[in-house]
């Protein structure tokens, strides 16, 4: 498929891959990104949390625990949350070895380091903002980070950029910040609070087991603030059976 902007119906199904290729390298590392690239996957998503020096960083939890050394290297500092840590301290971390030997000295990567090389390898990106509560203003940052690094150019935006959240807030702060991105909502709302939606965003995102016919067509029934058809993305879908659900339940692709 020709990825976000496609339409229904336009073809395959887009596979995004979740946290890049976590299944073959540790989530959210450059790492990921890679053996996303080399599976052929032009979409990858990632998630963003912000360092104690106000940097963006790409990482899942709210705390550095699961996928990193942090307890081993700074053991006194407990429960070792993002954002109680610099990025220079972060930049120490080893978020490779949790995941499998050879992966050993891959670290959390700068939101900047991400997208270089999303750059370099001709990627696109599908961004999600965490946890919004713990780093008030993130919106703003992201906003301002993706324009330094040239990701609000008219190349960029639109065919190669996604910025979304379960918090409807931050999507709607962001698409008011730089309203060319296109964005998209996680999660399924009723489909009598819909039409809401569709002034600031351009897909909603629901879990798979969430998906219903009747849902799927109120969606795709409304146009988003860039005048197309709202899609679907559905993630949590079973290892191996996510473009097939898609392409049978007519969205436009899945994060897998
Ligand atoms: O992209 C949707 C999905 O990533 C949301 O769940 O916990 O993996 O960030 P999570
Ligand atoms: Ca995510």
């Amino acid at each position: 498929g020709a990825g976000p902007w496609s339409g229904a119906g336009a073809g395959l199904p887009l596979v995004i891959a979740h946290r890049g290729a976590s299944r073959y390298a540790p989530e959210n590392t450059l790492a990921a990104v890679d053996a996303a690239y080399r599976r052929g996957f032009l979409w990858v998503e990632n998630d963003v949390q912000r360092t104690k020096d106000g940097q963006l960083v790409v990482l899942h939890d709210t705390t550095l625990r699961r996928t990193t050394d942090v307890e081993r290297v700074f053991p006194g500092r407990a429960p070792w949350r993002v954002r109680d840590f610099t990025a220079a301290e972060i930049a120490r971390l080893d978020a490779g070895s949790w995941f499998g030997p050879r992966f050993a000295g891959e670290r959390v990567p700068t939101l900047a380091a991400y997208l270089s090389r999303l750059d370099h390898n001709g990627q696109r990106l599908l961004l999600e903002i965490k946890s919004p509560r713990v780093y008030p203003g993130i919106e703003a940052d992201l906003v301002g980070e993706l324009r330094r690094r040239g990701w609000l150019d008219r190349t960029h935006t639109g065919s190669r950029l996604v910025v979304q959240s379960f918090c409807v807030r931050c999507v709607k702060a962001v698409h008011e910040l730089a309203p060319q991105v296109r964005t998209g909502i996680l999660g399924s709302p009723p489909v009598a609070g819909l039409t809401r939606f569709a002034r600031f965003v351009d897909e909603i995102n629901p879990r798979m087991s969430a998906l219903s016919s009747r849902w799927i067509a109120a969606v795709h029934r409304l146009r988003g603030p860039h005048g197309r058809p709202l899609e679907v993305y559905a993630w949590d879908v079973g290892k191996n059976t996510g473009a097939r659900e898609a392409r049978d339940r007519g969205i436009e692709g899945v994060i897998a």
